[in-house]
């Protein structure tokens, strides 16, 4: 049976990097006889804009209706000052939580051609393979009550509540047993225990989830600790496990070792293996419409979709490669660019990769 994509290009230069994904999708369909439909719909501002909600209800359908999904990104100024229901990252919250997808997986691979664009040394990065595994649909991103308060000597008081129960740090836990199984078999899991109790409860989980696991090896690290070390050492973790809100954190982080945000593709499964596939960078409104944007992360998304969830893993591991060629050429974006290579705008750098898959 034919299966469905949505595809939700989203805000700012979501539009622009998703119709690279969308170019390089029309090649597989017609050129290789990959068998998706491709459905079209509205998340985050330009929902605001046309239907008054970030998530309307015609999207949520779709995408329930649909195998996986692709996303550009959401956000943009012209939406942070209306009111907080309403925002474009509520839309994105809300569809991850609909759509039950609480593993997200954050890989953060060093291109070797890109050792040059890493803030870090070359030596400290060369060959750099981590995998975050960010909790995605609990902990302080959903825990209520929240919200913003006037006590009673009349000022206001911000809040939030970091919750997480067994069954959900359990689940997670696996996940990332189960994907270092397939890498190194290290799970680092970082909480910060020795202050939160949420995250005390999850080290203890963790630690007996990890009794099923005999072959893995289980670390636990303090979040700031983490913070330090991925900037010190970083070549020392494999599986990163953590919490939302540091996955949140650490995962940016982690993206500045390989050389650009705007390389980094994510995945956020639900427990029957849909998903939807996203870059982790935002909409980049400063930089929209101007085809300066890296569509790189979008088309490693695109793989990743095929990966987890078409299981078309020729497909999938064939964009990696066209990718790596590319790079080998010499093509960069502003962002990734340095001297001696040859500065490509979104639009080249999509048919560049198209070239490289036809021509492999
Ligand atoms: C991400 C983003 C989102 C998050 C925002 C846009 C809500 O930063 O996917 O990392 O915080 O999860
Ligand atoms: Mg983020």
């Amino acid at each position: 049976m034919t299966k469905k994509i949505l595809i939700l290009p989203g805000d700012g230069i979501g539009p622009e990097i998703v119709a690279q994904a969308e170019k390089v999708l029309a090649y597989l369909i017609n050129e290789r006889g990959l068998d998706v439909a491709i459905e079209h719909g509205l998340l985050g501002g330009c929902a605001v804009d046309a239907a008054g909600v970030p998530l309307p209800d015609d999207t949520l359908a779709k995408a329930k209706d649909s195998a996986a999904v692709l996303l550009g990104a959401v956000g943009g100024p012209k939406w942070e000052s209306i009111e907080r229901a309403l925002r474009p990252e509520r839309g994105l919250l809300a569809i991850r939580a609909h759509l039950g997808l609480f593993a997200n997986l954050r890989p953060a691979v060093l291109f070797p051609e890109l050792a040059a664009a890493s803030s870090l040394k070359a030596e400290v990065v060369s060959n750099l393979d981590i995998m975050i595994v960010r909790e995605l649909t609990g902990g302080i991103y959903f825990g209520e009550p929240r919200g913003i308060r006037t006590l009673d000597d009349g000022q206001r008081q911000g809040f939030n509540t970091l919750v997480y129960s067994e069954s959900e740090i359990e689940r997670i836990a696996r996940i990332a047993f189960d994907v270092a199984g397939k890498r190194q078999g290290r799970v680092c899991s970082v909480d910060k225990a020795n202050v939160l109790e949420a995250t005390e409860l999850w080290r203890e989980v963790v630690s007996d989830v990890a009794k099923g696991y005999p072959d893995i090896e289980l670390q636990h690290m303090y979040v700031d600790n983490a913070a330090m070390q991925l900037v010190r050492a970083p070549k020392q973790f494999d599986v990163i496990l953590t919490t939302n809100l540091f996955g949140d954190i650490l995962s940016d982080l982690a993206s500045m070792l390989t050389g650009s945000i705007g390389m980094l593709p994510s995945a956020s499964l639900a427990s029957d293996g849909s998903g939807m596939y996203e870059p982790i960078h935002g909409s980049a409104p400063d930089i929209a419409g101007q085809d300066i944007a890296n569509p790189l992360a979008t088309l490693l998304s695109l793989s990743m979709l095929l990966r987890y969830s078409l299981v078309e893993v020729k497909l999938a591991d064939e964009i990696e490669q066209a990718v790596s060629r590319v790079l080998k050429e010499g093509l960069r974006t502003k962002d990734i660019h340095s001297a001696g290579m040859k500065c490509v705008g979104t639009n080249e750098m999509g048919d560049a990769v198209i070239k490289a898959l036809q021509t492999k």
